[in-house]
């Protein structure tokens, strides 16, 4: 490292840590291109909301007719959000801890693994915010093997070291989309070693037909070191206000309560979450949109011969004959906004976030001269 930091002690090992990449914002796009229109396909937002209500509640704790106004602290823990989350779950209030977006957990969880180093076993393939919150909080990455089309749980269990405190799994998982069988699930909670804490982050599980999905939180009674993880940034459309929670048993969570920072959710994110959460003919309206949008693609992509991965979340992951990078900077020329994904190991793979037909169809007309007749 250069200038006066050079000499500080962790700094050197902090510079070796893989920054993470977000999607490009569409303010950036049109700063640096002059582009007018462009389509964000990139971050895996909701493109339907957040609702009226939702706003109309953000606009009264702006008006200081909620929550005594913003100059205020908010509630430290967020309570009243976390009453509602344990109600719609069925859990105790003690069970849910909340933080700013679901990405301020992991790295919760991963301060309080790591405190005196360890490992953690992360899949490949993983959401690069495992290894980057295992490494900042002290903790060294053993990486399991996955496919882009499968997760391995037995290669999971077989990595597991030692040292290891923590065990990341994404159900489903971004960017691949795919998740595992119920069957695997309880597998995995029932014989990874007991001193070890499993989060399962179902940042995507909302998308999935209730009913026809493995929820981890149906396990946390028969595991202590369990972590469910879930985000009001997809499918409750959220992500511009930083909110996620996590499920736990109450052990677990009073422990990570030492970690976390206090008010580390704001007013709004609170206020805008409890609207959103009970607010389930959206979420159907979303998962309906978002399955559709699914089978459109799919056909599309079917006629272009492109091989597309993923059968889970609000994305699709699809393999072409170019570097990824190069197809995301021809396509970012032509106002459309995806994610190359050669920094999680798929070199020629783009992620797409399932976005309104309209955006989709510019998508499409702006990929086909790029894909020289086909994939
Ligand atoms: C698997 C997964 N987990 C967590 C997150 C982060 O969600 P949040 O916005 O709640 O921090 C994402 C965001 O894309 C994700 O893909």
């Amino acid at each position: 490292m250069s200038g006066g930091l050079s000499g500080v002690p962790g700094f050197e090992q902090l510079s070796h840590i893989p920054l993470y990449v977000p999607g490009k914002p569409i303010q950036e796009v049109q700063r640096e291109l002059g582009l007018a229109h462009i389509v964000k396909l990139a971050s895996n937002e909701n493109p339907w909301g957040p609702t009226e209500a939702v706003k109309a509640r953000v606009a009264a704790v702006v008006a200081g007719t909620e929550f005594e106004g913003l100059g205020l602290y908010p509630v430290s823990d967020g309570f009243y959000l976390r009453q509602r989350i344990a109600q719609r779950k069925q859990l105790p209030v003690e069970q849910v801890v909340l933080g700013n977006g679901s990405t301020e957990i992991l790295e919760m969880i991963a301060k309080a693994a790591f405190l005196d180093g360890g490992s953690a076993v992360i899949p490949k393939h993983s959401f690069a915010m495992y290894g980057i919150a295992t490494q900042t909080a002290g903790g060294r990455v053993i990486e399991s093997r996955a496919s882009a089309t499968e997760l391995d749980v037995e290669d999971i269990l077989r990595s597991v070291a030692a040292d290891t405190r923590l065990v990341y799994l994404a159900h489903p998982n971004n960017p691949t989309g795919i998740r595992i069988e119920g069957s695997a699930l309880r597998h995995l909670v029932r014989h990874l070693r007991e001193d070890i804490v499993l989060v399962v982050d179902q940042a995507y599980a909302e998308y999935e037909e209730p009913g026809d999905y493995p929820d981890a939180a149906a396990l946390l009674g028969e595991r202590p070191n369990l972590l469910v993880l879930h985000t009001f940034s997809k499918i409750h459309a959220l992500a511009g206000l930083r909110i996620g929670y996590g499920l736990g048993s109450p052990e677990l969570l009073s422990l990570l309560e030492r970690v976390r920072s206090p008010f580390n959710t704001n007013h709004l994110a609170q206020a805008a979450a409890e609207v959103a959460l009970q607010d389930v003919a959206f979420e159907a309206f979303c998962r309906q949109k978002n399955a559709e949008a699914r089978t459109a693609f799919l056909l599309e992509a079917a006629q272009h011969r492109c091989k597309v991965t993923g059968a889970s979340g609000n994305f699709l992951l699809m393999e072409t004959a170019f570097p990824a990078p190069d197809l995301f900077k021809e396509l970012l020329q032509r106002g459309v906004i995806v994610r190359p994904m050669h920094g999680y190991g798929l070199p020629n793979h783009l992620r797409v976030t399932l976005g309104r037909p309209e955006d989709m169809q510019t998508f499409w007309s702006a990929v086909t001269p790029l894909l020289d007749g086909g994939c």
